[in-house]
Order: structure tokens, then C-alpha cells, then sequence
């Protein structure tokens, strides 16, 4: 049975908690495979609204077995909160696992991240400020801390007074802030160790085995693939790889057992935090959009910001992740529009480009061409079937997936579960 793995194809916040839940089902593992407490996730389960964080979505399905991969860094107060709120609405989380090899997010990494925003100013990455790039940061310099430290409260110290050496250094004299203490730290983690301990697992190998049982395996991406820290908009990126590549380093199931790449969509773009964005509204419509979709963030509430459909974006995004189906979510929102603008290349200091620009440099000078589409007045949060939409939906849909080069799937025309229409099985 095959690894499937669900990317989000332009700068996140596409929707991808509906997808894993509508798979819910047919899949019996949901596995996180990077990123941490920045990702927000939303779903709707009948007139119940869940909000996650750092689990995966497919917590929600009783049936479903949530894992969280070696490639997510965890800042284990939130967490158990998460945890916590979900076991209070009564969702079990009993059955998460943990990778012990998983990186812990600590205090100094959440104040390295916020005073080192406030000294870029103006350059700043407009990071979530969990401190998801120091924890990561870490992780590559070897100094980081593990899940598995945890339980050797002597190695985690040890670990802990190694990594404030510097830190405190650019605590006090470069940032003046007060110094952290480790003991300090290892006891207020150590409180954490005895709650998390029985989640904590070797999830590669739990994986491997269940894909050799012939069991279905989800692979979930958080943030989306223009965040990405290799392939995205760098350096205003998170610190991860959200694309498909990713997930394998992430969970520990090898490359070749990854059969089916579903990316998530958005009808239009957003994007949240500092860096370019071609289609970006910065007009009435854009504010129109933010409203009609509702677009603010799950986690930080900040607005996001709003533009058209960029075809160039999607297209990338299906080369780099080998997209193999799309979901698109959100169609809903851009009815009542007269013409929908698509953008299908860039111009760059007069020249045409039908790729995303080699160099940062010229990307910041990208300016749209577009395309205009025909829009539709009807409401259409109630089509079950592509043939429930009007025929100029279905052109805009079609349309964007010639442009993007990876079949449709899926359609997204509302929040609540039964609002996807399915043109053809994921699974
Ligand atoms: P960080 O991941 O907190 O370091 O933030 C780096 C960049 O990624 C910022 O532009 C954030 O706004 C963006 N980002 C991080 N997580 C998400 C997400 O889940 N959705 C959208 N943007 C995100």
C-alpha cells in the first residue's frame, strides 16, 4: 500500500486540514513531517471548528493513528495544551506517536526568534516567532535538543548548558536580554518528559511496517511550497521543506514508497509574512478577497495578504513537488466576480517570463500578466458534482489545471466536510 503525501502548492494556509480529514477513512496513519507550532490547521466537522497547530489534522478521525515525524520541532508546553483542549471537547489523542528523534523548540529559541525579527526591521521575514528557525537552526549546528532527551534528565542538562554557552552570550551582549538558566529549563521540561513519554515512539519504524501490512499512510505537509527553505522564496521562508521531497526525510519512509502527491490550492493566492508575492492586491479587491475568504491566520489572527491566481507559482509548484492530483480549495469565494484575472507569466523589466525568475532579484521585479477569465454570479457552496457548477466554474477550474499540469481531483466550494466535490478518488 502506498505512501501518499499532501503539500500545500503556493505559500500555505490552501486548506490542507480538509483534505487529510476528508481522507480520514481510507488512510490509518496522518503523519506530520516538518514545521511545528507555526502551521495552522482548520476543520470542520459539522458545526465543530478545530484549530491545530502542531497535530496532525487526522487527530480528529477516531479511526486514524496521528504521528508526529522526526522532522517536526515541537515546543512541548503547546502541545499538551493542544492536546488538552482537544481531550476537553472530547477528541482522544490516545493513540499519538511521537518520534524520539523530533526537535524540541526551548525558550531561548522562542526569544532568539522575536529579537532577532525586531533587529532585521525593515527586513524582516515576519516569522510566526515560535521560534521554528532557531529550533531548526540548531538542528543543522548539532547543538539541538530531542524528544528523547527528555529522559536522561543528566544528557539534557549537559545538552542544555552546552547550547545556552552561546546562546546567553547572544542573549546579553548582542540583544541585551537577561540570561536563560538551564536548570531552570530542565526542570520545567522535565515535567513535560513524564506527560509526553507514553507517545514517544520509533515512528520510521512503525511506518515501514505498516506500509509492508499493506496499510495507507498520509504524509502531511505544513506551510506550503513557496515557504519552503530550499525551493521557496528565500530567504523569507520558513526553515523547513514543505515540499514532497521533504516528507521523506521528515517521517523516515524512503522515497520509493511514495506512490500518489495530492497538492492543495487555493482558487486565488495568499500569502502571510514579509517577502514577493506577483499578484498581490494591495487595492479594494485585494481587501474584497480577504474578506470574502476569510482570510486570516489560524495561528497568529494576522490578515493575510491576497492576490489573484499566479499559474507560474502553480506550475512550479507541480515540478517541484511532482504533484500527481490537485485539490482546489476555496472556488467558492470568487463567486460574484465579473472577469477573474489568472496570472500566466511575469514580465520582468520587459522581458516575458513563463518561469519563476532564477534569481531573487528579478522575482522582487516580477510584475503579473494576466489572463481574464469569465466569472459567475451564482452561489455555489451547495454543488455536490463538477456538473453542480456553473459552466464558467467549470471553465476557470479546467482552465487552471491545463495551466498548473496536474489533473483536478478535487474542488473545495465551502468549509464543512461535505462541501469537496470528488471528480475522482485519491485513493
Ligand atoms: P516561521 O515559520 O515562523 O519561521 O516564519 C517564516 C515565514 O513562514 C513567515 O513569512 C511566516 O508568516 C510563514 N509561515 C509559517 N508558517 C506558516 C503557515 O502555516 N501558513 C502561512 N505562512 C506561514
Amino acid at each position: 500500500m502506498p505512501a501518499i503525501v499532501l503539500i500545500g502548492a503556493q505559500w500555505g494556509d490552501e486548506g490542507k486540514g480538509k483534505v487529510t480529514d476528508l481522507l480520514g477513512d481510507r488512510v490509518k496513519y496522518v503523519v506530520r513531517y516538518q514545521g511545528g507550532n507555526n502551521a495552522g490547521h482548520t476543520v470542520v466537522v459539522g458545526d465543530e471548528h478545530y484549530a491545530l497547530h502542531v497535530l496532525p489534522s487526522g487527530v480528529i478521525s477516531p479511526e486514524v493513528i496521528p504521528v508526529i515525524g522526526n522532522g517536526v520541532v515541537i515546543d512541548p508546553k503547546v502541545l499538551l495544551e493542544e492536546i488538552d483542549g482537544l481531550e476537553s471537547r472530547g477528541v482522544s489523542c490516545e493513540k499519538l506517536l511521537i518520534s524520539a528523534n523530533a526537535h524540541l523548540i526551548m525558550p531561548y529559541h522562542r526569544a532568539l526568534d522575536k529579537v532577532s525579527e525586531r533587529f532585521l526591521g525593515k527586513a524582516k521575514i515576519g516569522t510566526t516567532g515560535r521560534g521554528i528557525g532557531p529550533t531548526y537552526g540548531d538542528k543543522v549546528a548539532r547543538t539541538g535538543i530531542r524528544i528523547q532527551d527528555l529522559f536522561d534528565p543528566g544528557i539534557l542538562e549537559q545538552k542544555l548548558e552546552l547550547a545556552l554557552r552561546d546562546k546567553n552570550q547572544l542573549l546579553t551582549k548582542v540583544y541585551n536580554r537577561r540570561a536563560i538558566e538551564a536548570k531552570r529549563i530542565a526542570e520545567e521540561y522535565s515535567t513535560y518528559a513524564e506527560r509526553l513519554k507514553p507517545y514517544v515512539a520509533d515512528t520510521g519504524l512503525i511506518l515501514d511496517q505498516a506500509l509492508k501490512n499493506d496499510v495507507n499512510v498520509l504524509l502531511e505537509g505544513a506551510q506550503g511550497s513557496l515557504l519552503d527553505v530550499d525551493h521557496g522564496t528565500y530567504p523569507f521562508v520558513t526553515s523547513s521543506n514543505p515540499t514532497a521531497g521533504g516528507a521523506a526525510v521528515g517521517s523516515g519512509v524512503g522515497p520509493t514508497k511514495i506512490t500518489k502527491v495530492i497538492g492543495i490550492i487555493k482558487a486565488y493566492t495568499t500569502r502571510v509574512g514579509s517577502g514577493p508575492f506577483p499578484t498581490e492586491l494591495l487595492d479594494d479587491q485585494g481587501e474584497w478577497l480577504r474578506k470574502a475568504g476569510g482570510e486570516f491566520g489560524v495561528t497568529t489572527g494576522r490578515p493575510r495578504r491576497c492576490g489573484w491566481f499566479d499559474a507560474v507559482i502553480a506550475r512550479y509548484a507541480t515540478r517541484v513537488n511532482g504533484v500527481t492530483d490537485y485539490c482546489v480549495t476555496k472556488l467558492d469565494v470568487l463567486s460574484g466576480l465579473d472577469k477573474i484575472p489568472v496570472c500566466v507569466a511575469y514580465e520582468v523589466d520587459g522581458k516575458k517570463h513563463d518561469e519563476i525568475p532564477m534569481t531573487q532579484t528579478d522575482f522582487h521585479h516580477a510584475k503579473p500578466v494576466y489572463e481574464y477569465l469569465d466569472g459567475w454570479s451564482e452561489d455555489i457552496s451547495g454543488a455536490r458534482t463538477f456538473g453542480d457548477l456553473p459552466k464558467k466554474a467549470q471553465t476557470y477550474v479546467k482552465t487552471i489545471e491545463e495551466m498548473s499540469g496536474a489533473q483536478v481531483s478535487a474542488i473545495g466550494v465551502g468549509p464543512r466536510r461535505d462541501q469537496t466535490l470528488q471528480l475522482r478518488p485519491f485513493l
